[in-house]
């Protein structure tokens, strides 16, 4: 039997063909490699699920920026986890202390983006301050939101990530760093960010799972894909450098809707429940973890995501080797 007129079959026929039709080459300067630096930890301390990262002390933490830039890393974002401050009043001295160490010792060697959101310093784990009715406080939340921003952006970051998903945190930060001349510091938004079960073993790296209740009143619900759009527009709208959707694996579909909406950079989160379901098909046997790591970043890029934040990042050069 011959092969059809148009053979599919034809073009794969060896390494070079297959090699000239790649459409998503990508390199480390798509990656970016999240770090937890934790005020709580001694040395540093396993993260079930998230095989090769750890719950830093500062110290360590300075040491893991090193180690990652000799292996090639060339982003990072950073999640601070100051101990429980217990109230609406909370400080960022130890955020900002550790983002001005960081920043004096690295700077330019390599981009530092940081999570602002306020999970990891209420005791409440919400992402938002209340009001004792139970209503989202929004005036007050945008009103930390933006000091925060503003406060790690005159430490030293050197792009702001806000993953709160509160109406107008964007145009409250723009606002705080414009504000204080910081015009060049680009925010790159959680735009597109679901309420998700696929969070799990970063509540517990961050110490921010909810205390009570979840985060279904200001995370987008999975079914709607009106608002998972109108989300990432609004942010572009307020003055979002960088959109992104989260989790990224589950969320595929969107990426050239949005840029195609917004004309701007969309990247993925490949969250942590993602990467420890590929950690998982290693352990139980079922696959090679290098592999399937490679295989889920060649398909954020075929879908147009410009980068990709995963936990894997700092592995990138051994994993590449096998593409
Ligand atoms: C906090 C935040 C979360 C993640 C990033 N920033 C958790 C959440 O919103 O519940 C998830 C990252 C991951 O699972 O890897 N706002
Ligand atoms: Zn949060």
């Amino acid at each position: 039997m011959s092969l059809p007129k148009t053979s599919l079959l034809r073009l794969k026929k060896n390494a070079y063909l297959r090699d000239m039709c790649d459409t998503i080459s990508f390199g480390q300067n798509q990656l970016i490699q999240p770090l937890f630096v934790v005020e709580s930890v001694k040395g540093q301390e396993e993260i079930p699920g998230l095989r090769g990262n750890v719950r830093l002390s500062e110290e360590s933490a300075y040491k893991q920026i090193e180690a990652d830039i000799e292996s090639g890393v060339m982003q990072f974002i950073l999640f601070f986890v100051p101990k429980k401050q217990n109230s609406e009043s909370f400080n960022t001295d130890y955020s900002t202390s550790v983002m001005h160490k960081i920043k004096k010792q690295f700077s330019g060697a390599a981009n530092f983006w940081v999570d602002t959101c306020l999970c990891s310093s209420l005791d409440t784990g919400h992402c938002c301050v209340h009001h004792d009715s139970g209503q989202i406080n929004l005036e007050k939340s945008l009103q930390l939101l933006a000091k925060m921003a503003l406060e790690l952006g005159q430490a030293g970051a050197d792009g702001i990530a806000p993953s709160d998903m509160m109406d107008g945190r964007v145009a409250a930060m723009r606002g705080a760093l414009d504000k204080a001349a910081l015009f060049d510091i680009p925010i790159m938004s959680y735009s597109t960010k679901f309420a998700s079960a696929m969070y799990g073993p970063f509540r517990g790296a961050a110490d921010s799972a909810p205390q009570q209740g979840d985060r279904k009143a200001y995370q987008l619900d999975v079914r709607d894909s009106i608002q998972a759009l109108e989300a990432s527009r609004r942010c572009a709208e307020e003055g979002a450098d960088f959109l992104m959707v989260k989790p990224g694996m589950t969320s595929i579909d969107l990426i050239p809707q949005i840029k195609a909406q917004t004309g701007k950079h969309v990247g993925a989160y490949q969250v942590s429940g993602e990467y420890a379901s590929l950690v998982a098909l290693e352990e139980k046997g079922f696959g090679d973890f290098k592999s399937l790591l490679l295989e889920t970043w060649c398909v954020f890029r075929r879908a147009g995501s410009s980068f990709i934040i995963t936990y894997g990042a700092r592995d990138a050069k051994s994993i590449m080797e096998k593409l």
